[in-house]
């Protein structure tokens, strides 16, 4: 390993040497390296260029005794450039190895960033397979806002999310939600413990070692920070939503009793969230619930979102469940936009409430209007990476929302959030994309209400 090691090096020095980073292969290609980071306006060096990813592979074995995770990514992906060589984003672990192809390639790592080298160069438009395989104990991020993401370990097993940027303490990959791509998880574990993922449990079988492995498949674009894992000791429940979509909830034995009743409710919640927002985007659903202590906060992991139990509560699980189409299908181009997520689920619990609990969304509306932390900044910018969750992005976001339906009526409104989940269904947008998008199915300039509203660094005078 030293050896390759010592190669990528050698081969990024002599990269960096050639005037433009210009290479010639064999055939002909010229191509550059792949930008380190999308520059992505909070969150710049997360994500990679020069290549579009289709679908990851990752095949995983966690010793919860240990804390060690020995994987293998195979990621399929697409070179948008002639490329010369590629990063892929990893914090922490060990590379014991790199492919290309089939092909031995250099690597070299430096802070988050894996570089690839493959033999060949690879022309703009190619797909190829990059395989790593790595090693070790996983370490959790510390976001900007004080909060843990990442691989989190519990007392016998873990739990893995990734919103922002956590994915990559657990596997390597293009982590930006700029690129989807559909997934396949194996995860092999020792004789007892249970393993979740998203997406649907396709296999189940008992290794020769007793281990157990299951594995998950994920048949929609999902973007990185939406996969999860959860390792444990759990129970789990099975449904069927909406005809044909297999529900699949597992709480962790502590928690499983208390959480049962809600989670058997899921089938019924997502059948009248499907009402206001319309087709459910994805082939699977469900829901983990852990033990309190060790993840601070639900998030939206996608078709299987996670919960410590303390948060699962019926307005945190509609929230999570309304991510599916906001967040998870229509997922934003930037983390800039991310009240696309947080105003919208903050809003069809708004909705929700209305509907089916006799508290008018104008009521939600005047209590965020009255509460100072809301107007800290524009819900269309949030400052810095630590602001990213901040209540002006949850409630300003769905003030915003509340305001376009006083403005258009409640029918055009209701045609504005389908016709948006529907239009950007398993893609990405962004805030210039929904401005314009309402703006067409009104039929009118909305301007005013954006600039106030959505843009305006100031609390307006009246609601
Ligand atoms: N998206 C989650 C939710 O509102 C919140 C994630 C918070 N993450 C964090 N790193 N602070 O459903
Ligand atoms: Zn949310």
């Amino acid at each position: 390993m030293s050896q390759r090691r010592r190669t990528g090096t050698l081969a990024l020095a002599a990269l960096v040497l050639l005037v433009g980073g210009c290479t010639e292969a064999a055939g002909g290609v010229r191509g550059t390296p792949g930008a380190a980071g999308l520059r992505d306006p909070l969150f710049p060096k997360l994500g990679n260029g020069g290549y579009d990813v289709a679908h990851y592979d990752l095949t995983l074995a966690y010793d919860p005794a240990t804390g060690r995770l020995d994987g293998t990514a195979e990621i399929t992906a697409r070179a948008t450039q002639d490329l010369s060589a590629f990063n892929l984003d990893l914090a922490g672990l060990t590379v014991r190895g790199a492919t290309v192809d089939g092909a031995p390639a250099a690597y070299n790592r430096a802070a988050n960033e894996l570089t690839l080298r493959p033999r060949d160069e690879l022309a703009k438009g190619k797909e190829f397979t990059a395989t790593v395989t790595y090693t070790g104990v996983p370490e959790p991020l510390t976001d900007a806002d004080g909060s843990k993401e990442g691989w989190l370990r519990t007392a016998d097993g873990a739990i893995a999310v990734g919103e922002p940027a956590g994915s990559m303490t657990w596997f390597p990959g293009n982590n930006h939600p700029s690129d989807k791509a559909t997934y396949t998880l194996t995860l092999t574990l020792p004789a007892g413990l249970d393993g979740f993922s998203n997406g649907v449990r396709t296999e189940r079988r008992t290794e020769k070692d007793g281990r157990v492995t299951t594995v998950w498949h994920t048949a929609e674009p999902m973007a990185s920070y939406l996969a999860t894992v959860a390792i444990g000791r759990y129970e789990t429940g099975t449904a069927t939503a909406l005809g044909t979509v297999p529900v699949l909830t597992a709480a962790e034995a502590l928690v499983a009793p208390g959480s049962a009743a809600l989670r058997a409710e899921i089938p019924e919640l997502l059948a009248r969230q499907v009402k206001r927002f319309g087709p459910y985007p994805f082939s699977a659903a469900g829901a983990v619930v852990t033990r309190d202590g060790t993840l601070g906060y639900a998030l939206e992991t996608q078709s299987r979102p996670v919960f410590p139990a303390a948060s699962f509560d019926r307005a945190t699980l509609l929230h999570e469940q309304a991510h599916q189409w906001f967040g998870n299908s229509v997922t934003p181009e930037s983390w800039q936009d991310i009240w696309l997520n947080e105003g919208f689920a903050t809003y069809g619990e708004w909705l929700y409430a209305e509907e089916y609990e006799h508290v008018p969304a104008s009521t939600h509306f005047a209590r965020a209007f009255a509460q100072d932390a809301n107007w800290a900044f524009p819900p269309a910018a949030p400052p810095a990476a630590e602001n990213l969750f901040d209540p002006p992005v949850y409630q300003r976001g769905a003030m915003v929302l509340h305001k376009l339906r006083e403005t258009v009526g409640d029918d055009v409104f209701d045609e504005i959030l389908r016709g948006w989940a529907e239009k950007y269904r398993h893609a990405n947008a962004t805030t210039d994309d929904f401005t314009a998008y309402a703006e067409s199915v009104a039929g009118r300039d909305l301007d005013a209400l954006w600039d106030v509203w959505l843009y305006g660094d100031e609390k307006p005078e009246k609601p």
